[in-house]
């Protein structure tokens, strides 16, 4: 049987291209070599997304991002987190199988604990529970399915050792029941810069948007920034923020001309943000047109996640069965 690979989708605003060339693009390669179920976490956003119309558009833009740029729901499962009750009642379970220590570690609530003490406010001040719990819902996610490799980005390392944790301590008193996943850390992410040359994020304000109307993307792409090397000098092509997401787009011909120009002088900054601005176009243009189509009919977007929802929970009911069975609830 082909193996699976499952992935989450925090539905988090608008789309940059350090997104796609960090996560969409190689979750759409890896979905060739496996059967990929991608899902939109809308529970997991609602530990801090607490306005309806807001998590309801966010679950929306997530979604049409992903069809734009290619996601095909024909071969890959792509549903709703919340079309999936399963997943609270293996949750459940898990929960009862996870040590309050191995949370009371986990990075994301830590962080917050450790931000409150810092302030000499109580430790646990604006924490709620699912915040606390949220690695057990995900370890269910990822459980519920019997997936084989779930590809992350690096902050979700720890998060993939508790559900492991939590299976092997399962499997421990039940035998082997759950499948053991294998965590794909994914470091390319790092590597993508933002226009600052830090990692782009949206937390830091340095991101190149997707889908945004091109004078918004130019915006950004003018402003990356760079030395105050005069076109004839010479310049080392990795020191460049510009040609460091350029080369991600460009075909290998083009990079290979490049570099040599950068080598050799005769490159100006300016020329060159204008030609990646181009090839962003070049690259995004028709997906813009179909995401914009996609946002202006969010009913296609239900009926697609809804079937997806179908397919996902024919896998996972045989599973939660077992699960019910061997720990010796009803049946
Ligand atoms: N926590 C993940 C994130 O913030 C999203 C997520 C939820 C997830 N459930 C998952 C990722 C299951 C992988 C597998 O990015």
């Amino acid at each position: 049987m082909e193996q699976i690979t499952l992935t989450g989708i925090k539905p988090t605003g608008q789309p940059h291209i350090g997104n796609y060339l960090g996560m969409i693009k190689p979750a759409l390669e890896l979905a060739k070599d496996y059967q990929a179920l991608y899902f939109i976490a809308d529970y997991h956003a609602l530990t801090t997304v607490k306005n309806k119309k807001q998590l309801k558009e966010l679950t929306y833009q997530v979604t049409a991002t992903w069809l734009a740029l290619g996601l095909n729901p024909d071969e890959v499962i792509f549903y709703r987190q919340s079309d999936i009750p399963e997943v609270f009642e293996l949750s459940w379970v898990l929960s009862c199988f996870t040590a309050k220590g191995l949370l009371n570690r986990a990075h994301a609530y830590k962080a917050i604990v450790d931000d409150n003490v810092a302030a000499g406010r109580e430790e646990d001040k604006n924490i709620n529970i699912g915040l606390f719990t949220y690695p057990v819902l995900m370890a269910a996610d990822i459980l519920l399915f019997g997936t084989h490799v779930v590809p992350v980005g690096l902050d979700q390392q720890q998060h993939l050792e508790i559900t492991r944790d939590v299976a092997l301590t399962f499997n421990g008193n039940y035998g082997n029941v759950l499948t053991i996943p294998e965590a794909v850390i994914r470091k390319e992410v790092m590597t993508i810069p933002g226009i600052d040359g830090r990692k782009m994020s949206k937390s830091y304000n340095n991101i190149i948007p997707i889908f945004a109307p091109p004078n918004q993307v130019l915006k950004p792409v003018k402003r990356i920034l760079t030395d105050s090397k005069r076109p004839e000098d010479p310049k080392d092509p990795e020191e460049c923020h510009i040609f460091s997401i350029y080369r991600h787009f460009a075909d290998a011909d083009a990079v290979a001309a490049k570099r040599e120009l950068y080598i050799e002088g005769g490159l100006a900054y300016g020329a060159m943000k204008q030609e990646l601005f181009e090839l962003l176009e070049a690259t995004f243009a028709d997906k813009r047109d179909r995401y914009n189509a996609l946002m202006d009919n969010t009913d296609e977007l239900d009926k697609i996640l809804e079937k997806g929802a179908e397919k996902a929970r024919a896998i996972a009911a045989p599973i939660m069965a077992k699960v019910r069975k061997v720990v010796g609830v009803s049946a």
